[in-house]
């Protein structure tokens, strides 16, 4: 018997309980532990009912990810399944017994067994999907069986799980346990003991007239909110095939589904961003034993755009904040703000009266710099301008108690610049959050040349207390994100002085995968910021500058703020084409001898795409990237990167850096080499046979 899963026994009931810290992972050993005491169960003449349970926080909360990529992934499968088919052959009733999660293989064993019963504050899932997958052992095929076609489509197709209530009336599980769960199940499973074993697999009520339009319906609403995945649309195909072949042909469709999931490039970027999401936390010169200061209380310099949003940010996660304006007008603007954002929330629903009015009263508003001295941590939110920043830094760094960690949210200005002025840079950090900063979950740890290894530590469990990813950039001109977005944006603007249209460039990206074309992007965050970004990242000398955005913001076309920007806006934000701005482009281009010539689709993707790889490469190769997935995870979780091709790295490795470089060189040739010379780290690799994402981790400067 291993010790991943234990049997023990309550008089006439056996207890099997999975213990395989911290999550009850389906790791190797828990199937076959899980089967073997199942059997022990059947075997033992004094037991008449099998409950299986979690250990610590959770039940199962799903297969072990790690395996999947494995060349024994197809041993590993096996073991689950076998697993399943175990618990739901059991000749003497099983009950599972859900705590915390049950998800993905966790609620595929649950279902296989005879019973579900479940605490109030469990949830149960199958989110394979957000990995590119769909279940694996019988997910598909038990969950319509349970709980009907439309609501096992939906757990499928797009991942979200459903909380114990939710579950009970859907007919997932069978009883609320109020209570000790072990004690509630064991009772159950003595109520049961005597009933006829009913095997999921065998029900068939709720398969009846399964509705088709379910399918279509989801299938349209997979194609919106899932664009360009494959692995929604595979659920949705294993579920509807629940309903109209046997079980056992069914089963077998979905295995076969799987495996061309499984081989997907597609789930091989989701797994890899899943991974590359929980290595951003491994910063050199920072372990789980550095100290961190406690913050207790934050203070925010600015409540404007982003100063709001990083309240909000804090407070959402239980942090008090007070916010500090120049002006009453100006604090009045930020606080109604703030209020609109809560009071929105509350009327759809998100958020009840009652939190709203609690978060609005942890927020501390005023226009002096009392209770500064309070404050574990005050983050500066004032305007883009070096002058200004240090003058606030110089008054915080005066009133600010010893201990207290002292961020800019500067988006590009250098931190050693801004930490100088105070009496303690090794307390200075800049913590880069993203608009909005209280939905947006990247924000960007840049640490200064004497930034202390608890600043930095705090700075990242900061970033982890507000549900965020914090992720390390060096402090280089525009940081890892903005500065690979200023050259991407500067090819998007060549491209339309080239013949391209606006939305031809923002058509091809958004076909790409983007959450939005890149000229579409500019008139959302304002064509005044990403000109001011462009601005301090700067051009190699003597380079072609884009033409156009100057023009735009001097005609105060900012983008959506100003109802006119690339593209022309409505009163509900939906944009048009707008001839004036492609007679200026066509104008500006001439002007400047710019020969305009058909784009093709293909070419603007390169050009955009190719653009972030090989400036990419060359933040990682200065050491201001960690490791070429930290780029990448800022690119997923803050620029709208499609997650399913693993972010701009992974891309180029999945196609082949000798291609890339070769295209990149073709570039070079027609561009000239100021705009477009490889990147010497990809030449190297693409000769060395090697990869962005498996090549040499870089320390940070
Ligand atoms: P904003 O103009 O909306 O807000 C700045 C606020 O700071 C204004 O309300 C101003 O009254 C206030 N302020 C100026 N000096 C002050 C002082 N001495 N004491 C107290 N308040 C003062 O600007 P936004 O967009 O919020 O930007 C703030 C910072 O965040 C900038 O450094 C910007 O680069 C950065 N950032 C902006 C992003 C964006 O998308 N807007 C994204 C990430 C960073």
């Amino acid at each position: 018997m291993n010790t991943l899963v234990r049997f023990e026994r309550d008089q006439d009931a056996a207890v099997i309980v999975i213990d395989n810290p911290p999550v009850n992972a389906l790791s190797p050993g828990v199937p076959e532990g899980l089967a073997a005491t199942i059997e022990q169960a059947n075997t033992d003449l004094a037991v008449r009912a099998i409950v299986v349970i979690g250990n610590g926080r959770t039940f199962i909360a799903g297969a072990d990810v790690n395996e999947f990529g494995k060349a024994t992934s197809a041993r590993y499968l096996a073991s689950l399944l076998n697993a399943v088919r175990t618990v739901e052959e059991s000749a003497k009733p099983v009950v599972m017994a859900i705590h915390g999660s049950a998800l993905g293989g966790g609620l595929e064993i649950a279902m296989a067994g005879h019973y579900r019963v479940i605490a109030p504050s469990a949830q149960v899932g199958q989110p394979e999907v957000k990995l590119g997958l769909i279940p694996g052992a019988g997910g598909t095929q038990r969950l319509p069986r349970l709980a009907g076609v439309a609501k096992a489509v939906e757990m499928c197709a797009f991942g979200a799980p459903v909380k114990a209530q939710e579950a009970l009336a859907a007919g997932i599980v069978d009883r609320i346990v109020d209570g000790d769960l072990r004690t509630g199940a064991v009772a159950f499973a003595r109520e049961i003991a005597a009933k006829p074993v009913r095997k999921t697999r065998d029900r068939q009520e709720k398969l009846a007239n399964a509705d088709p339009a379910v399918f279509s319906a989801a299938r349209e609403q997979a194609r919106k909110k899932m664009r360009g995945q494959t692995a929604p649309l595979a659920a949705i195909d294993a579920v509807e095939a629940a309903a109209k072949l046997m079980f056992a042909d069914g089963l077998q469709y979905e295995a076969e589904l799987f495996a061309e999931c499984l081989r997907s490039p597609q789930s091989k970027a989701l797994i890899y961003a899943f991974f590359a999401e929980r290595a951003v936390t491994k910063i050199p010169g920072i372990s789980s034993s550095t100290p961190t200061y406690d913050i207790g209380r934050a203070a925010i310099v600015g409540a404007g755009t982003m100063g709001g949003g990083i309240a909000m940010a804090f407070v959402n996660a239980g942090i008090p904040v007070t916010i500090k304006e120049t002006t009453p007008e100006a604090l009045d603007r930020g606080m109604n703000h703030i209020r609109r954002n809560y009071a929105s929330a509350v009327q759809s629903g998100r958020l009840t009266a009652d939190s709203a009015g609690q978060k609005l009263a942890m927020i501390a508003p005023q226009i002096t710099f009392d209770g500064f001295d309070q404050a574990g941590l005050i983050v500066e939110a004032v305007f883009e301008n070096l002058a200004v920043k240090q003058q606030v830094f110089r008054e915080i760094d005066r009133i600010a108690k010893s201990d207290c960690v002292l961020a800019t949210n500067t988006s590009s200005l250098n931190i050693d610049r801004i930490a100088e002025v105070t009496k303690r840079p090794d307390m200075v950090i800049g913590l880069h959050f993203f608009s909005p900063a209280n939905i947006m979950r990247l924000v960007e740890i840049v640490r200064g040349q004497a930034t202390r290894a608890e600043v930095t530590a705090t700075a990242a469990a900061l970033a982890k207390r507000l549900g965020k990813i914090g992720v390390a950039a060096g402090n280089c001109p525009g940081f890892i994100g903005n500065r690979m977005i200023n050259v991407y944006g500067r090819e998007a603007q060549f491209l339309v002085e080239e013949g391209a249209s606006v939305e031809d460039v923002n058509q091809a990206l958004f076909d790409f995968g983007m959450a939005m074309g890149p000229l579409a992007m500019f008139d959302l965050a304002g064509n005044d910021v990403m000109r001011d970004i462009a601005g301090v990242s700067g051009a190699a000398p003597g380079a072609r500058r884009p033409l156009v955005l100057p023009q735009l913001c001097a005609l105060g076309r900012l983008g959506q703020k100003t109802g006119k920007g690339w593209s022309q806006y409505d009163e509900n934000r939906k944009p048009s084409a707008d001839p004036q701005v492609a007679e200026l482009i066509d104008h500006s281009a001439r002007a400047a001898g710019i020969e305009r010539r058909g784009i093709t689709k293909q070419e603007i993707v390169d050009r955009c795409i190719l653009a972030l790889v090989n400036e990419g490469a060359r933040i990682l190769a200065e050491g201001m990237a960690l490791r070429a997935s930290d780029i990448d995870v800022i690119y997923l979780s803050g620029y709208g990167f499609p997650a399913w091709r693993g972010g701009p790295m992974f891309y180029a490795d999945a196609n082949g850096l000798p291609g890339i470089v070769k295209r990149i060189e073709e570039f070079e040739q027609r561009h000239g080499p100021a705009l477009w010379t490889p990147a010497p780290l990809l030449k190297q690799l693409a000769e060395e046979g090697k990869t962005l994402c498996t090549a040499l981790q870089y320390s940070q400067k």
